[in-house]
């Protein structure tokens, strides 16, 4: 991926994480704004609940100097004792702020000095009613007192309540600015992605015409490569055929010219040696020692025409050949070999025979150099629409990496003479056993003279 495209993508992932944090934070100021609107309410319930208190102790000790009836002094006695608890609330709540408790502590002391005057006029006063005597000086002073005390609940819910107008202006404040920011953040962030969204585009659609123009270019050399095996599965035909004919030739002229001047080279020693007069003892073994060599040097070029082109292939059929070429392999290595072959084959196109032949061939040199193996046999007949040849030995086996040794040709050979034929070529471990199974099957259709 290019990297303006990478660097686009990164700064779409910071502005959402921009706007992720700043939700966060927002959440956060909300939740403490709340927390603070709450206390102030809270603080104001709680001077409410002191006023009450103060003016029903005020009321209780009213009530009874002005009508003498004990009844009256209930909520004043219940004042009395639950005042202080309400100065502690007062002071708990306000307790992170410091002029607030100095306000408390003022408050305290003119409560308590509040309390005192209106004990005191109670005292002070034996016979109270309608008719009696009451403390008059000491219920003002009293009530002085108790207005000073009203006056710092008052000044006290004053300030709360222009805490909480500062909070809601500092909220409604805080709301504008993340408000904006989070549509700001928001117009970037989509413009940011538009931009991102063009950018993948344009580079997909670049990378689809790489990728077509790398698909092009693979047809072109599919095409060069089909080409070019082309030619060479023709050059390697025509070098097989040459190879073969060449062989043929080869034998022919072996056999006629070697053959015919061995056979008279033969002759005429024999004539030699027939006529040699007596006492000439030494002669008459050299003599013997050289037919001896004529006779294994008929062998050999016996050998050398077979090798270069079984005669027996061209007159006998494939079956013979093969059976004949066993015998000989046997005689050599003393290897066992069995041939099973249902039928002659001698009307067999010869470029299948001489492949056939030529796999056969080869497979037994590798087991005589390679296998390590107590018995051979050769399986030819028709099967599956086609003809198959096996060649098993119960040897070592192959190894999977010997298949591919680059300095070996025979496997290969045999596989590339199959696959010019149109046939199938496997080296395998046979289905019983261990050793080595070499298989070649060439289907009727591709055998145009294979008979049915
Ligand atoms: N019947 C077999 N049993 C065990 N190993 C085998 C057999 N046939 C082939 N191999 C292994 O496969 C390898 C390749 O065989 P291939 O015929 O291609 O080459 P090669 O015989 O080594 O040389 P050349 O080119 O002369 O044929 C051999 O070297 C051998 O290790
Ligand atoms: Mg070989």
């Amino acid at each position: 991926m290019p990297l303006h495209v990478r660097i686009v993508i990164v700064i779409s992932i910071a502005l959402l994480m921009v706007n992720a944090t700043l939700l966060v934070i927002n959440t956060a100021a909300t939740m403490d704004s709340h927390a603070q609107y709450a206390r102030s309410y809270e603080i104001k319930r709680s001077l409410s609940s002191f006023q009450s208190v103060i003016t029903a102790a005020e009321s209780g000790q009213r009530g009874y100097l002005l009508t003498g009836q004990t009844g009256y002094l209930e909520p004043y006695y219940v004042a009395m004792r639950s005042w202080r608890s309400e100065i502690e609330k007062l002071r708990t709540l306000t307790a992170d702020n410091v002029a607030r408790q100095t306000d408390i502590t003022e408050l305290e002391e003119f409560t308590a000095d509040a309390v005192s005057r209106l004990k005191a006029t109670i005292s002070s006063s034996p016979q109270p009613g309608p008719n009696g005597t009451a403390d008059v000086a000491g219920t003002e002073r009293a009530t002085t007192t108790m207005d000073r005390v009203r006056g710092i609940v008052d000044r006290m819910m004053a300030e709360e309540d222009a805490r909480i107008e500062a909070l809601r202006r500092e909220v409604l404040r805080d709301l504008l600015v993340a408000g904006g920011l989070a549509l700001l953040t928001t117009v970037v962030t989509v413009a940011v992605l538009i931009g991102l969204n063009k950018l993948l585009l344009r580079y997909v659609a670049a990378r689809q015409i790489a990728e077509n123009a790398m698909l092009e270019a693979n047809q072109v050399l599919n095409v060069q490569v089909e080409q070019r095996t082309a030619e060479l599965t023709e050059l390697s035909q025509h070098l097989i055929r040459v190879s073969e004919e060449e062989k043929a030739k080869l034998a022919r002229e072996l056999h006629d010219t070697l053959g015919s001047n061995l056979t008279a080279i033969n002759m005429d020693l024999n004539w030699i040696q027939r006529r040699l007069p007596e006492g000439t003892r030494e002669i008459r073994e050299r003599l013997q020692r050289v037919l001896q060599m004529l006779t294994e040097t008929v062998e050999l070029k016996h050998e050398v025409i077979e090798g270069l082109r079984p005669s027996h292939l061209d007159n006998l059929g494939l079956a013979f050949a093969m059976r004949s070429h066993c015998r000989e392999f046997t005689r050599r290595t003393g290897l066992p070999c069995e041939v099973d072959v249902q039928e002659d084959f001698d009307d067999l196109d010869p470029a299948w025979s001489i492949a056939f032949y030529r796999i056969a061939q080869e497979s037994l040199t590798n087991i005589a150099k390679h296998a390590q193996a107590s018995k051979v046999r050769i399986v030819l007949g028709r099967e599956d629409g086609g003809i198959r040849l096996r060649i098993i030995d119960d040897g070592v086996g192959v190894a999977e990496e010997s298949l591919s040794k680059p300095k070996s040709h025979g496997i290969v050979g045999m596989r590339e003479r199959m696959r010019q034929m149109g046939g199938r070529f496997q080296i395998q471990r046979p289905a019983e056993g261990s050793g080595t199974m070499v298989e070649a099957f060439i289907p009727a259709t591709n055998a145009t003279a294979v008979s049915a």
